[in-house]
């Protein structure tokens, strides 16, 4: 049998096909829009995730007998509000993770509400990008949307939604909204009241690993697909990206270098931090993780190639980066504001410390090294709370640069175990829909059996040394700034 794992992405949408031993059989891409209609705002049509997955579903398969695709699951990128009116149309665009309107709405309920209160119900407190905060800006500044909305749901859900007939969400996904009581796994009544919805207007809630239904009749029919196709429940990204790595069970962590950037600690047990500094979310396998997360990580190098030097040859500018920990400058990668841990939507970013000497490739470098730190922050979190990771997967766009790897090495001084593919939420969907069909008996059991670790990227004792240094600068750095923001 084939399972297909959907990755959806910021940029584009990745599907994967992958073969019930692991084996990866094709992988097609579709981009769609992003639009920032206000600085900081940023929003995708669910209408454009629908076509590109639907297209992309028949490329995927073209070469291969499509009844044997057993099911299909997601990583979705997580905490985007999708609303829908009784007719199941959309309402308005995403109000996608990255968008940092919902200032004051967060404030609210951080303050007002109160994070000591919103962390008993939910376990996490409230950040500009999360989905609760989301429906309050809708209430108070889109009336007329707010009346209208049946449905409310997470991007992949959408996509579930379209392809099942059922409205579902999973429990990693379902933990980023802010919405749901992540300990025990069911919507919060308080937070449903403070935002004045209601249970009915939410999904039905899944382990990542169970079928929500069979895929409609008529769609298993124009896709090419066997109507006996079922729907998996899926991930948020991250989670799903976490299964892709074998970050399963107890105390590992992976690092994902995608648009955002994550460090992320899988646990068997549910766990808080006393200032919810990081997320504490349910995981895929069954049971929960801590989360650190970075708005804009690979992005704020693909920002600085495409839009600023010009060029698409990412790998040609890294080249000419050669003594690592000695670089001057310094980047705040903060382009779209940042959730871990300084939750400000209003930071930006900024590179400090040129002089008549500095190059091209050490600004490339800058941004290379600023995302490192900006990870390095959320860990040091990690090791407050006592928790102690000597090793990291890591995957995303950003892992397939081998100067980045080494860069995140040292500079967590962490040895990082890298993947036969970086294919994290797609493959990891696909591993979730072999579960639920049968394949493996757990999430754990399928880990095991398909992922590998191909290389290890050691950390220097030396460079590592002058990271720390580096990195003891790079904190002093943001309080130092914050006032500008
Ligand atoms: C996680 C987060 C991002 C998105 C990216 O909390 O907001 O990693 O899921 O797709």
């Amino acid at each position: 049998m084939y399972y297909i794992g959907v990755d959806l992405g910021t940029s584009a949408v990745k599907l994967l096909l992958m073969e019930a031993d692991g084996t990866i059989k094709n992988v097609v891409s579709k981009e769609y829009p992003l639009f920032f209609p206000h600085p900081g705002w940023s929003e995708q049509k669910p209408e454009d995730w629908w076509e590109a997955v639907s297209t992309g579903i028949k490329e995927l398969i073209a070469d291969v007998d499509g009844s044997q695709v057993g099911g299909i699951s997601f990583g979705g990128q997580m905490h985007g509000l999708v609303i829908l009116d009784e007719q199941d149309q959309v309402i308005r665009p995403a109000i996608l993770w990255n968008d940092g309107r919902t200032g004051k709405e967060t404030n609210y309920l951080n303050e007002v509400i109160g994070k000591e209160a919103l962390s008993k119900y939910t376990a996490n407190i409230a950040f500009a990008g999360f989905t609760a905060p989301k429906i309050l800006w809708v209430e108070a500044n889109e009336p007329e949307h707010f009346k209208k909305i049946a449905k409310i749901m997470l991007p992949k859900d959408y996509i579930a939604y379209k392809l099942s007939g059922v409205h579902c969400c999973d429990y990693s996904d379902a933990s980023g909204m802010l919405l749901m009581d992540v300990q025990h796994k069911c919507w919060s009544k308080e937070i449903i009241e403070i935002c004045h919805i209601s249970e009915e207007q939410l999904p039905k809630l899944f382990e990542s690993y169970e079928s929500v239904g069979n895929i409609k009749a008529d769609l298993a029919a124009e896709l090419g697909l066997s109507a006996d196709c079922k729907i998996v429940a899926g991930a948020g990204d991250n989670a799903a990206a976490a299964v892709g790595t074998g970050t399963v069970g107890d105390g590992m962590c992976n690092i994902s270098l995608g648009t955002s950037g994550t460090i992320f600690i899988s646990s068997k047990e549910f766990g808080v931090d006393k200032n919810n500094a990081l997320h504490a979310f349910a995981h895929a396998d069954g049971h929960y993780h801590l989360m650190g997360c970075m708005l804009s990580a690979a992005s704020c190098n693909k920002w600085w190639m495409d839009e600023i030097i010009g060029t698409k040859d990412y790998a040609a500018e890294q080249k000419a980066i050669e003594k690592l920990g000695e670089n001057q400058v310094y980047f705040l990668p903060y382009l779209m504001g940042e959730r871990s841990p300084h939750n400000n939507p209003d930071a930006r970013g900024m590179f400090i410390g040129m002089s008549m000497d500095t190059t091209r490739a050490d600004m490339t470098q800058a941004v290379l090294e600023g995302v490192a730190f900006a990870i390095r922050d959320s860990l040091e979190v990690a090791k407050s709370l006592g928790i102690h990771i000597e090793r990291t997967k890591i995957c995303g766009g950003g892992a397939k640069s081998p100067l980045w790897k080494k860069i995140m090495a040292n500079v967590l001084n962490m040895k990082v175990d890298v993947i036969a593919s970086e294919e994290g939420p797609g493959l990891g969907g696909a591993m979730l829909a072999a579960v639920a069909c049968g394949e493996y008996e757990s999430v754990e059991a399928a880990a095991k059996a398909i992922v590998k670790v191909v290389d290890t990227i050691e950390p220097d004792a030396e460079v590592a040394a002058k990271y720390e240094e580096r990195y003891q600068k790079f904190v002093t750095l943001y309080p130092t700034v914050k006032v500008l923001f």
